[in-house]
Formats: structure tokens, sequence, C-alpha cells
């Protein structure tokens, strides 16, 4: 992420001694997620962050894939996904392919007894319901409903909530997460045109150093595969950090809308972009204001993209029956627009008070059998009057 942040103690020049209290030296770890090419964050560690002192046998946690290639509008329930207490058991891969995998999860209990890290994938947890704090390496960052974590793959994270009503879509990206490149200036500044600025990003906080011995459980996710790797550290023994490489959150409440005197393209309500898809978000906002105006978006034929919409609150004017939690699926190849009477009905309207989130793929996306467990039947002729 382009914005510069540090916490805790580090020393005056990198890859120089730094040493504790009782003379013996911390130990530095560089973490990037594009190689020694891009951005990166130097840690201080207490003991080397390598000590591996036993392994686990390895779980297969691949999506099942049940259709590789279709050609249909579809639908599926998003909250009929079944809650479980375990956070990464509660993860259900719905939606994918090799770019990204849309996955939606209701854990009911906090991370107390492992460590998670996704050796893949950056994640992107976006906060529908249930509130709480990821903490990481690089300190703890305070969540609530609309919030989208950002979590650099290789981050070692827990999870803990409020209570047990948590509801999340998680994208889980094979390249960094970014800030769309349109909205940055020449070293990485969010421009004036740019729908949030860096006041808008919540960067970790409260780095604890937590220097103890024992056994800890790092669950570690690789190509489908989730290792067991147990440590002879606490993994959060930072003293200190510095870098552009971090977790982040930011409130989809945050988000500025552009609007205009007549519709605005999708592309204003880009959020996030990574290799092949981008995130957007749809929010509470004025409707086109020429005196002819259609606010209903036109029919279009998004042939290059999968389109996935995730229906977070409000009032959905272009959909019959959305329900919260609700995701559709508008393939590439085949034109979709408003349902019938949602344009007529549109016009004179003033304004939305729709919260969603789209997904949008630049290759297809392959349903899993979590997503026909929980698909609406009918989607795909639900435009036949
Ligand atoms: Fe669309």
């Amino acid at each position: 992420m382009p914005h510069y942040h540090r916490l805790g103690s580090i020393p005056h020049k990198r890859h120089t001694q730094f040493r504790k209290p009782d003379g013996s030296l911390y130990s530095e770890q560089l973490f990037s997620t594009e190689g020694f090419s891009n951005d990166y964050s130097l840690l201080y560690h207490t003991w080397p962050p390598t000590q591996i002192i036993h392994t686990d046998e390895p779980v297969n946690v691949m999506p099942k894939v049940a259709e590789e290639k279709m050609l249909k509008h579809r639908s599926f329930e998003g909250f009929n996904i079944k809650a479980e207490d375990d956070f990464l058991k509660s993860r259900k891969p719905v939606l994918v392919n090799s770019d990204c995998h849309l996955v939606l999860a209701a854990p009911r209990q906090s991370m107390t007894d492992y460590f998670y890290k996704n050796a893949d994938a950056d994640e992107m947890i976006f906060i529908h319901e249930g509130s709480g704090t990821l903490t990481t390496q690089y300190g703890r960052l305070d969540f609530a409903y609309g919030d989208y974590l950002v979590i650099p793959r290789g981050t070692i994270y827990q999870v803990s909530f409020k209570d047990q009503h948590n509801r999340l879509l998680i994208v889980e990206s094979f390249s960094p997460i970014r800030y769309p490149k349109k909205y940055l200036g020449k070293y990485g500044q969010l421009l004036e045109h740019s729908p949030y600025c860096e006041r808008d990003i919540r960067t970790p906080q409260d780095l604890v150093t937590i220097d103890q011995e024992g056994d800890f459980l790092i669950k570690t996710k690789k190509k489908g595969i989730l290792y067991g790797l147990h440590y002879a550290r606490h993994p959060f023994d930072v003293v200190g950090w510095d870098g552009y490489c971090y977790p982040f959150a930011f409130s989809i409440h945050d988000f500025e809308p552009i609007t205009g005197r007549v519709h605005q393209p999708p592309p204003v309500h880009l959020t996030f972009e990574a290799n092949n898809f981008v995130v957007c978000s749809f929010c509470p906002r004025l409707y086109d204001y020429h005196p002819d105006a259609i606010p209903a978006p036109y029919n279009h034929s998004n042939i290059d993209s999968d389109e996935v919409l995730y229906y977070v609150d409000g009032d959905f004017m272009s959909r019959k029956n959305v329900t919260r939690g609700m995701i559709t699926l508008h393939p590439a190849g085949i034109p979709h627009g408003p349902h019938p009477g949602a344009v007529e009905k549109s016009i004179g309207k003033k304004e939305t008070q729709e919260l969603a989130v789209m997904v949008d793929t630049f290759h297809p996306l392959q349903l899993t059998e979590e997503a026909l467990a929980i698909e609406n039947p009918g989607y795909t002729m639900s435009w036949a009057e």
C-alpha cells in the first residue's frame, strides 16, 4: 500500500545491529509480497521467525468445483451458508478461478488456539455482520460492519469477534490487492478525484510484543492445503516495524460516491484492483439529476468479465426479490440489465440507500458444491415477462 507507516522501536539504519536490553540482537525480517521488487516492511522480532518445532499432517481444503463451465445468470442465498464455530471451517468458497476465490463465512468463535496465514493469497475480508479485532504482527485493527480488511498474503493473524453473529465475504486474491492505479499520483498519493483518501485508511495500532516460548500453531494455507506448523516462539514478538506492506482497514461507509447528471458507469464505484479482477462499492447516493435521467442502469454486455454482486443492505431498485447476503452472478457472454418494470419505477427517484460489493473477474468463475447448495432456482429466467 502506498503510504509509509511505523510502530514500535526500530533502529536508525536498516540492516544494522539492533540490540535488546540484554545486549543480544533482535531478528530483522523483510516482509513483501512481490519479492524485492515492490512495497515491503521491515519487522524486528525478539526471536528469529523460523523456529519450527514440529508439523501436523496436511489437510486438503481445496474448493470442490461442481460446475466448471456455464452460461446462465445465477443467484445464491449467501446467508444460507451454515455458521460454524471455527473461523477456518466456516470459510466456504463459492465462486472461484485462478485469480481469486470468493468465500462466504459465518464464524461463531474467535481464533484462540492457533494463528492463520494464507501463503498464496491476499485476503479482503468484508464485514457484513459482526465486529471485533484483527491482530497481526503489525498490531491491532478493530473492525465493524462495513469494513474491508485487506491482509497481504503471508501475514500471520488472529481474529476475535465480539459475539457469535458474524457474516463475512472474503476475497482471496492470488495477486496483491491494490488501490486502483487511476486514483494514484506519480508517487502513490491518492488523488483528489479518488472516492477515498489516506485519512480513510486505518492502519494497525497498539503494537504489543509477546515474548513467549512454547508451542504456537500457525495454520498455513498453500495451494489449497492447510499445513499445521508449530513454532517455538509466539509469532507476535515484534518490537517495531516500518514500511509500506501491512494490513489495513477501510470502511465502505467512507467511500464517497461519484454521481452525475446522467447514469455513471460502474468504474466510478471502483475500490480495489488486483490482477484480472476489481472490487467496487455501491453506496447510498443521490441519483442522476438530468431532468429526463433514468436512474436504473442500462442493459449491458459484460463481454469481458463475470459480474458478481453481493448485496449488503438497503433497497435494490434494479432487481426483484433481493435479500441481504444474496449474490448474483452475471457471466460474461450474455447481456443483463434491470428486471422488468425497474426502469420505469426508477424515474423521478432522487436517491438510493443501496449498499453492495461488486467483484468483476476478467476470467470466468467456477461454481462450487457450496454455491449450488444455496442457489436460488429460477433466476436465469427472471427477466421474462
Ligand atoms: Fe452489471
